[in-house]
């Protein structure tokens, strides 16, 4: 099957090299010429440094060359099976190229989106047959990392559901199958990450460095919350949050912190701007944690208890099976433990009680510990045996 991948940016060019890679013809659009030569150049130093490596054949990279065609018309997907977008996230200009999109293609070509904030459903509505629409959603860097979401609309039919997860495996992918709503799995369960250690931060309670240590050191994440926004951008990040917040009817759980705000409007966006919430200018010493075990503890269980929280309640909510929930932060984001996991190690019981005390504290509703959470501390339960 010829697969289509329209836009050539950071996810598209990924996407064609995936989909090469497992065999397929693909034809590769963007409307600016010199992304298209970006990508083409951009593959080949990565398929070189694979040959180098000796993770890759030079017959091999030859044919992954030779599979991807380039072209700046959509109606190069004329026979194509399946065509990913990955352009602007602008819900306009998806849906007027969508439209576009279905009077090239056969009515049996797959139409997906790897949209990360928009509803799978509103990018559908502008198709005729609907039920071909499809949320296939790659993570940065697509070649490198293994999750991949896959979202059924309301529209989305059960074969074209069944063809999209068959293919996601066949690229020797983690596909995981989750509703159409915001954040998905990731964007959503991973809120607290940021949103609780900004929160620490702001009560005083500890500095960036720290809270990173704590979250390292103790928690064995590969990344602290702040050098991790600063990696993503503080205005890519803030963005989602905002986003977040706003599909989700401006639920407390996801309001974002000033603090980011702050840093996004100085334009601290982080590595990329040479400043975040660290200074990476050239000889500037890293700052020092406070490598207070009693503060540590107390900032990695913080955040962590609301992170379980969240993953519970994207259970509690059918947005995905506990299975997929946890694949989806350990695939996804890197996470050294699934939350739910981790939830039934510390017993949830003991999380319950966490989040009440944070409620009873705070009194605000961020805190509310979710009804499943209850529910299964009460009989006793875990999700994994
Ligand atoms: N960057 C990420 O980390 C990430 C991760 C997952 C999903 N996404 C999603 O993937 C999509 C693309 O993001 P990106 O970061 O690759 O963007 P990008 O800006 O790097 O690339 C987008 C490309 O689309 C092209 N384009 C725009 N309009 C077009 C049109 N009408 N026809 C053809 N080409 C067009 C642009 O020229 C550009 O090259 C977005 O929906 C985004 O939300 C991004």
């Amino acid at each position: 099957m010829k697969v289509g991948v329209l836009g050539a940016g950071t996810m598209g060019a990924g996407i064609a090299q995936v989909a090469a890679q497992s065999g397929h013809e693909v034809v590769l659009v963007d409307l600016n010429e010199g992304v298209l030569e970006k990508a083409k150049f951009g593959l080949a130093g990565v398929l070189s440094r694979m040959i180098e490596k000796g993770k890759l054949s030079k017959e091999k990279a030859t044919h992954i060359q030779n599979a991807i065609h380039y072209a700046t018309s959509m109606t190069a997907f004329e026979d194509c099976g399946l065509v990913i977008e990955a352009i602007i996230e602008n819900l306009e200009v998806k849906n007027k190229v969508f439209e576009q999109l279905e009077t090239i293609v056969s009515s049996e070509c797959i139409l997906a989106s790897n949209t990360s904030s928009l509803s799978i459903a509103s990018i559908g509505s502008a198709l005729k047959k609907s039920d071909r629409i499809i949320g296939i959603h790659f993570f940065n860097p697509a070649p490198l990392m293994p999750l991949v979401e896959i979202i059924p609309a309301v529209q989305t039919s059960a074969a074209t559901l069944e063809k999209s997860k068959l293919l996601i495996a066949e690229w020797k992918k983690t596909g995981v199958v989750c509703k159409d709503t915001p954040g998905f799995i990731v964007n959503r369960v991973a809120r607290p990450f940021y949103g609780e250690a900004l929160r620490i931060y702001e009560e005083g309670i500890a500095d960036f460095a720290t809270i990173d240590w704590a979250m390292t050191a103790i928690g064995g994440f590969k990344m602290g919350p702040f050098t991790l926004m600063d990696y993503i951008g503080n205005d890519v990040n803030y963005a989602v949050t905002e986003s977040v917040f706003a599909s989700f009817y401006f639920d407390p759980r996801f309001k974002p912190s000033f603090t980011q705000k702050r840093h996004k409007e100085a334009g601290f966006y982080g590595r990329k701007t040479g400043r975040g919430y660290y200074d990476y200018s050239e000889g500037t010493a890293a700052i020092k944690p406070n490598e207070d075990q009693k503060i540590g503890e107390y900032i990695f269980k913080r955040i962590l208890v609301m992170l379980i929280n969240e993953a519970v309640d994207a259970v509690f909510m059918n947005v995905a099976s506990p299975q997929d929930v946890d694949l989806a932060m350990t695939n996804g984001v890197n996470y050294p433990k699934g939350l739910l996991k981790w939830g039934d190690e510390l017993g949830l019981e003991e999380v319950l009680l966490q989040l009440e005390d944070l409620f009873a504290e705070f009194g605000e509703d961020r805190y509310r510990p979710n009804p499943l959470l209850r529910k299964m501390a009460r009989e006793n339960r875990k999700f994994f045996n």
